[in-house]
């Protein structure tokens, strides 16, 4: 009795604590619609909608997610894929992975002059003991396979990007600039560019993929979040999945998908996870936070959806169970940019 006592008096005296830290919990809007793709930024609406086609004629999430990768990578003008930006040797180097319901999974970094750097993922995923192969090592393995050697050339976008970058040979991430269409990019302006796609298929698996060609003018050698298990994709085939774009040494630093997942697991919303993963990036550095972005969008297996980002202007293209695919933009921590 008295320790029940005691516990009611000391909730009555937390209550106005306790009251803010409710206050401080996200809302996450409980919605009803359900959806069966959702990718990153503007771009995601034609990923979803390549992706949807197959779902739609009851392939698998897997082939869909792959589909998904193989639609942007071939898109030359997109940035992700070869047509992406170099680094600061003018090099362009390639993270992609691809992860299902059953915890397979595979992931290729620092990846050059192959085409398709998910479809060797899933490769690494279906025909290799391991989870992770990169450089040359990743590239030898997806000659054997079949993939063809490409020329080594810069797309014309990503040439002159890399010429005005030249001039002061500076990195400066931009805020959201990967999610501008690049002839509306003021020139020298890219920052890097990375779709991540969830597919649900009609069996209820989920599935997902990442690719990327990365930071802009990064460092040779550098690799992102965009590859790596647990932090730019995340699958768990009986709960839900996560994936992000943004700045991926932030990423990597909190395991960013994999937490999402965790938080959706606890009874989290795919909105209050994706929150309470961007609200511990900040929480390390807030003032660093404010000059770099980092979004994530997440979906359930029941096909519940949602995404947060640090600053304004995250947007994610979402195809509902109607089969309509809409483009979103997701809330933020900072309300302006
Ligand atoms: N999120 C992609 C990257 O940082 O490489």
């Amino acid at each position: 009795m008295n320790n029940r006592r005691n516990f009611l008096l000391s909730t009555i005296t937390f209550l106005p604590i306790l009251g803010s830290v409710l206050q401080s919990q996200p809302t996450g809007k409980k919605s009803k619609e359900k959806a069966y793709v959702i990718s990153t930024w503007d771009s995601g609406k034609e990923v979803n909608e390549a992706a949807f086609r197959l779902l739609d004629r009851g392939a698998k999430a897997i082939d869909a997610a792959e589909e998904a990768g193989i639609y942007i990578e071939n898109q030359i003008n997109c940035c992700v894929g070869l047509g992406g930006n170099p680094d600061r040797e003018g090099k362009v180097t390639l993270d992609a992975c691809i992860m299902d319901h059953k915890f397979q999974c595979g992931s290729v970094s620092f990846l050059e002059r192959i085409k398709h750097p998910v479809s060797v993922a899933r490769k690494v995923m279906e025909k290799t003991p391991h989870v992770m192969l990169v450089g040359k090592g990743a590239q030898k393995f997806a000659l054997e396979e079949g993939f063809t050697l490409e020329e080594e050339k810069l797309s014309s976008d990503a040439e002159e990007s890399y010429k005005n970058w030249l001039i002061e040979s500076k990195y400066k991430p931009v805020i959201n600039i990967e999610n501008q269409v690049p002839d509306k990019l003021p020139s020298g302006k890219f920052n890097h560019d990375t779709m991540g796609t969830l597919c649900l298929d009609h069996e209820g698996d989920l599935a997902g993929m990442c690719t990327t060609s990365g930071m802009a003018f990064k460092m040779h050698g550098r690799v992102g979040d965009s590859p790596i298990i647990g932090s730019g994709l995340y699958v768990d085939g009986k709960t839900g999945a996560a994936t992000g774009s943004g700045q991926g040494e932030e990423v990597i630093r909190v395991c960013g998908t994999f937490m999402i997942v965790e938080y959706l697991k606890q009874g989290r919303s795919p909105e209050q996870a994706c929150r309470l993963v961007i609200k511990r990036i900040i929480d390390i550095n807030p003032d660093k936070a404010k000059s770099f972005q980092v979004g994530f969008i997440a979906m359930t297996k029941k096909g519940e959806f949602g995404a947060y980002s640090i600053h304004p202007g995250f947007s994610y293209a979402v195809t509902l169970q109607n089969g309509t695919t809409e483009v979103r933009e997701s809330d933020s921590f900072f309300k302006t940019s």
